[in-house]
């Protein structure tokens, strides 16, 4: 029997795929500029469970949503109690929270996570069993600042890293009242063609109309085309909130467009929702999406604050990261690659290694007993800066061979100063 990762899934190596995206080194530099940047945003890390009681993704998420009526990974545990694997981060997330009491109201609270989500999807490019996520939650302000202050948080991430040909789609989905205007607006529009609508967006127009917007079956494209925008249905509120975010994004030249299709899958969103949808494929490809929750905090049973946030797929951006040739293509080298003959050498070069390991030098130590010419091809396949040789002879001196591997040029330190004389090279390259 050969086992296999389960469908859906995908293993991240230190090497042996020739997927850069699959490689640990890309999801670090990845992490590494995430956590960078949240850091300076003002964000804290939060770190939840993997899974929770089902009841919170069926209260929080919508019992009506794809995302929890047909995707979630659900099982009864051996005390009888229904647990989920987190189909995705906020209700965790604000669960959390409100169990730990740290959403104080009168202050703002910004946290982030970076972390695995699971959703029974039928497995297809950049669409995982398996994915992960990076997410921000805001709770604490209404204002549309905090709305432009997070689309320019993932649209700064992107900058960074030099990614190109994406757009951000903005679109607000309004507060309550907007939306059951806008409900039976679009109600009326449908009700004629509702025979022409997919058996999906049947059931949906009696449970969620809103979400036949969303709605990806070719069957409904036309009928989606031609049905009124949100945006006319917005109350004065909500108008002038998206007014102003809109206008603050302008003042920050923060590229966006309007797409008054965007309504998003969970049943949480209120005025602000965005997505930004890489602009090179077809169907379209999220990279990652959000938008204001106010409302929701309260419905979880905490109080009355507003919240705003958004999820990105880190698979997704790794893969087009690949793509657009934004990873890493080497592995960190080692500065000094130390070959020993025998075994007297090897307690040496031992001490060696250990002393400039300790001075924070990255070392790599020959313990396979390579003859010197395998040695050196091993060192430079490794892209050491520096190759040592130990033998006999030289240990009898109580003297050891440098070489530098790109420029060939070896010269003879005394063992008693080579620590201090290779951490001066060390300084020297990293300065
Ligand atoms: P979401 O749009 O369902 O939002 O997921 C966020 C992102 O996760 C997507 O844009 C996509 O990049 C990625 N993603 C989702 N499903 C998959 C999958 N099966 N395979 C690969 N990538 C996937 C949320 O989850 C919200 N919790 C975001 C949010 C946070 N809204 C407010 N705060």
């Amino acid at each position: 029997m050969s086992l296999q990762a389960p469908k859906g899934t995908f293993d991240i190596l230190p090497y042996g795929t020739n997927e850069t995206w699959m490689l640990t080194r890309s999801w670090q530099t990845l992490e590494t500029t995430l956590r960078e940047l949240t850091t300076e945003y003002g964000y804290k890390e939060i770190r939840t469970p993997i899974y929770e009681s089902t009841e919170l993704f069926d209260r929080g998420i919508g019992e009506t949503s794809d995302i929890v009526s047909k995707e979630m990974f659900t099982f009864t545990d051996r005390g009888g109690r229904s647990l989920s694997l987190r189909p995705e981060g906020t209700a965790s997330f604000l669960r959390a929270a409100l169990e730990h009491r740290l959403l104080t109201s009168g202050s703002l609270h910004k946290f982030y996570y970076i972390g695995p989500m699971f959703r029974y999807e039928r497995p297809q490019a950049g669409r995982y069993r398996q994915h992960h996520q990076f997410g921000i939650e805001t709770i604490g302000s209404g204002a549309p600042e905090q709305d432009a202050e997070i689309i320019d948080l993932l649209t700064e991430l992107y900058r960074r890293i030099g990614l190109q040909h994406f757009t951000i789609h903005l679109n607000s989905v309004g507060d309550l009242p907007s939306r059951l205007h806008f409900r039976n607006a679009l109600l009326d529009y449908l009700r004629p063609h509702f025979s022409a609508l997919s058996p999906d967006s049947q059931i949906r127009f009696e449970k969620n109309p809103l979400r036949i917007l969303d709605s990806k079956d070719p069957q409904d494209q036309d009928l989606i085309r031609g049905a009124p925008s949100i945006l006319h249905s917005l109350t004065p509120d909500a108008r002038s909130h998206f007014q102003t975010l809109c206008h603050l994004l302008d003042r920050m030249q923060i590229p966006y467009v309007i797409n008054d299709r965007i309504i998003r899958g969970l049943d949480y969103y209120q005025k602000t929702v965005f997505e930004a949808i890489l602009d090179t494929s077809t169907p379209r490809i999220s990279l990652g999406g959000g938008g204001r929750y106010d409302g929701f905090v309260k419905n979880c049973g905490g109080p009355d604050l507003p919240g705003a946030g958004f999820g990105m797929g880190m698979e997704r951006l790794l893969q087009v990261m690949e793509a657009q040739q934004l990873l890493p293509s080497q592995e960190p080298s080692p500065f000094l690659y130390i070959i020993s003959l025998g075994e007297k050498e090897k307690e040496t070069a031992f001490w060696l290694a250990t002393q400039l390991r300790h001075a924070h030098i990255a070392v790599e130590i020959d313990l396979l007993s390579k003859k010197i010419p395998a040695g050196l091809q091993h060192a430079a396949k490794l892209g050491a800066t520096y190759a040592a040789i130990l033998g006999p002879e030289e240990l009898s001196r109580e003297r050891i061979q440098l070489k530098h591997l790109a420029t060939r040029e070896q010269q003879e330190l005394e063992l008693s100063q080579c620590v201090a004389i290779i951490q001066q090279w060390h300084s020297m390259r990293s300065h």
